[in-house]
């Protein structure tokens, strides 16, 4: 399928500014507690590098891949674990990043995996939250933005791997639907 990029829906300025307050609510969260960052690879990654960047307290960070199968736009609920943390989680103080949660399955099975390894606590950065109808997610303490439905590229989310690298958040358009 030939793809385009269309409508930008949300800018560098934007995703600077929701980083920082972001950052500085983790920072004060999680002051006196030695937090490590879960980044699930790997659309995350990008998000993760600028997040940490904004929080002022001493962190950890590991990373979790998983795989859900699905085509390259849908998922389907199904998801195994590609590349498992590092590090131990018991009575650690854990936040997972995610770059964005759409219809909330790959949040749900993570959570329930994390939970099981008997975290101190366990809280979610989500950068993209997308609003669909009659959806109810998963507890997400940390929401860069609230999207509406549409396919989105960029800041670590791809289409068939690519788009990744753009700084930008954009709609992607198919030739089919023009
Ligand atoms: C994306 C995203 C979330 C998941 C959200 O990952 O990073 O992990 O889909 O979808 P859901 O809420 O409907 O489960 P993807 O499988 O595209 O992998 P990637 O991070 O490697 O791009």
């Amino acid at each position: 399928m030939k793809t385009n990029l269309g409508e930008v829906l949300v800018n560098e300025n934007q995703i600077k500014e929701r980083i920082d307050e972001l950052g500085a609510e983790i920072s004060k969260d999680y002051e006196d507690k030695n937090l490590l960052v879960v980044g699930l690879l790997r659309g995350a990654v990008v998000f993760l590098a600028d997040l940490v960047r904004s929080i002022s307290t001493p962190i950890e960070f590991d990373f979790i891949a998983v795989s859900s199968y699905g085509t390259a736009t849908k998922t389907s609920g199904v998801v195994r674990i590609l590349k498992d943390l590092d590090e131990e989680i018991e009575n650690r103080h854990i936040l997972l990043v995610e770059d964005m949660v759409d219809t909330g399955l790959t949040l749900n099975y993570l959570l329930k995996n994390l939970r099981s390894r008997r975290p101190e606590s366990l809280e979610v950065c989500a950068f993209l939250v997308k609003q669909r109808e009659g959806q109810t997610l998963p507890f997400i303490k940390y929401a860069g933005f609230m999207i509406p439905d549409h396919y989105v590229v960029g800041y670590g989310l791809d289409y068939s791997e690519k788009y990744r690298n753009l700084p930008y958040v954009s709609v992607l358009k198919s030739e089919q639907n023009e």
